[in-house]
C-alpha cells in the first residue's frame, strides 16, 4: 500500500482535465508534481490550483519527449506514478496533420516510457478516449466493444493502448489503468478552472457557452436528420470533476493491483445538442440562439458509455448531473469571458 501522500507526475497537468484532476489530487492527499510544454494551456492554471486547494503543485515547463529536462524533474521528485495526459487532441488538425498527431501522442508517449522505465517508476494512468470505438454499432458501448478508430487521433489513442498493454505483458509487475473517457464538459464549480480552448472551439460545451457570453453570435447544429429522439446528435457528456474523481479512484487502483485494466468512464446518459442548448439557456438565463447546418462529416449518432465496469471496478459513478454541467460552465465562462487570459 503506497501512503496517500505520495507525489504523482502528471503530464499534460496545465490543461483543461489535468488541472481539474491536480485539484481532486491535492484534496485525496496526493502531490501533484506538473510537466507541461503550455502548447495547450497557461500557467495561471497553476495559481488557480492552489486558489482552489492552498497547495501550490509543483511546475515545470517540459515537454514529455524532453527525456534530459524529465529525468531532472524524476531526480528532485520521488513519484510513485503517472498520470498522462499531455498531447493533441483535435480530431480535424489529427486528420490534416497526421504526422505531428502520431509524433506528440505516440512518439511522445514513447519517449516518456522510457523515461519512466529507467527511473523505476512503475504505475500509469493514461487519458484514451470513448473515440477508440469509432462508430460503435450497439449502445451503451462497454469495454469489450471492438476497437476500430476513424481518425488519427482516434488511432494514436488505440496504438498507445496496444503498447501499454505489450509493457504489462513484457512485465506483469507493472499497473496501468487506460481510461476511456466520454465528452467531458464543465468546469470546477469555484469557477477558477475551466476549459480555455484557443480560437474557434471545435466542441459543443465550450461554442454554446461563448455564444451565451456574447463571443459568438450563433451556434451551428450539425444536422438534425439523425435517428435519434430530436434528430441531433446524442452524446455521454460527464462533468469534469467527476472525470478527475475518476482518476483518483483509477489511481488507487493502479497503485495497489499490478496488471493492466480499461474502463469507460462516463455516465450511461445520452443527451441530445437540442437538450444542452435547452439546458445552458436555463443555467445561464441567457439565449443560445442556433441554426441548424448538415451533418459534420465523421460525426456519429449517438454515443453513450456503459460505465457499469467503473463501478464494479473503481468504486465510481459520475455524481454530477446535466444542470451542473451547465451551471459551472457558466460560471466559468462567465468570471472568465476570454479564458486564462487576453489570448
Ligand atoms: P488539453 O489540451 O487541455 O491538455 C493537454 C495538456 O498537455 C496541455 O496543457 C498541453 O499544453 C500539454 N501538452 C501537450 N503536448 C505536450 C507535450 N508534448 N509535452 C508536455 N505537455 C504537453 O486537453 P484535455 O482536454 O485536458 O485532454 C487531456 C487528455 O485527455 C488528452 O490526452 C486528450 O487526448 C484526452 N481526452 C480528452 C477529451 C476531451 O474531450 N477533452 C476526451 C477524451 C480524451
Ligand atoms: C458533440 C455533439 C456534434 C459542435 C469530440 C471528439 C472526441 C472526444 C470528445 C477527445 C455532436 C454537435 C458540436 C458544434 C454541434 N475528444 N456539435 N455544433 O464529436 O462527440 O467528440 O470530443 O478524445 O474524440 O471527437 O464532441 O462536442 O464536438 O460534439 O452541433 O458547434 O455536438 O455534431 O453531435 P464529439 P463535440
Amino acid at each position: 500500500m503506497i501512503k496517500k501522500t505520495a507525489e504523482i507526475l502528471v503530464t499534460g497537468g496545465a490543461g483543461y482535465i489535468g488541472s481539474h484532476t491536480c485539484v481532486a489530487l491535492i484534496q485525496a492527499g496526493f502531490m501533484p508534481v506538473i510537466v507541461d510544454n503550455l502548447s495547450n494551456s497557461h500557467p495561471l492554471a497553476i495559481s488557480r490550483i492552489e486558489a482552489i486547494t492552498g497547495t501550490r503543485p509543483a511546475f515545470y515547463k517540459c515537454d514529455i519527449a524532453d527525456a534530459t529536462g524529465l529525468g531532472t524533474v524524476l531526480e528532485r521528485h520521488s513519484c510513485a506514478a503517472t498520470i498522462h495526459f499531455a498531447g493533441l487532441k483535435a480530431v480535424g488538425r489529427s486528420v490534416s496533420e497526421p504526422l505531428e498527431t502520431y509524433r506528440e501522442n505516440v512518439c511522445g508517449t514513447l519517449s516518456l516510457l522510457q523515461t519512466l522505465k529507467s527511473r523505476g517508476i512503475k504505475r500509469l494512468i493514461f487519458s484514451s478516449s470513448a473515440t477508440v470505438y469509432g462508430g460503435a454499432e450497439h449502445m451503451p458501448i462497454p469495454e469489450t466493444a471492438s476497437i476500430q478508430p476513424t481518425n488519427p487521433y482516434g488511432h494514436s489513442k488505440a496504438m498507445i493502448e496496444q503498447i501499454l498493454q505489450d509493457l504489462v505483458t513484457a512485465a506483469p509487475d507493472l499497473g496501468i489503468g487506460v481510461l476511456r473517457y466520454f465528452n467531458p464538459v464543465g468546469a470546477h464549480v469555484s469557477g477558477e478552472i475551466g476549459e480555455d480552448p484557443q480560437g474557434i472551439p471545435d466542441n459543443l460545451f465550450p461554442f454554446v457557452s461563448q455564444v451565451a457570453v456574447g463571443r459568438r453570435e450563433t451556434l451551428q447544429v450539425f444536422g438534425n436528420d439523425y435517428d435519434t429522439k430530436d434528430g441531433t446528435g446524442v452524446r455521454d457528456y460527464i462533468h469534469v470533476m467527476d472525470l478527475a474523481d475518476g482518476h483518483v479512484a483509477a489511481l488507487q487502483r493502479c497503485l495497489d493491483t499490478d496488471g493492466l485494466f480499461a474502463v469507460n468512464l462516463g455516465t450511461g446518459q445520452g443527451s441530445s445538442v437540442l437538450d444542452i442548448i435547452k439546458a445552458f439557456e436555463i443555467a445561464s438565463g441567457r439565449p443560445v440562439p442556433y441554426e441548424v447546418v448538415g451533418r459534420r462529416p465523421g460525426d456519429v449518432a449517438t454515443s453513450f458509455a456503459d460505465p457499469s465496469k467503473a463501478s464494479e471496478m473503481l468504486n465510481f459513478k459520475a455524481k454530477r448531473d446535466l444542470a451542473q454541467m451547465c451551471r459551472d460552465a457558466w460560471n466559468w465562462q462567465q468570471r472568465n469571458p476570454t479564458g486564462y487570459a487576453n489570448r
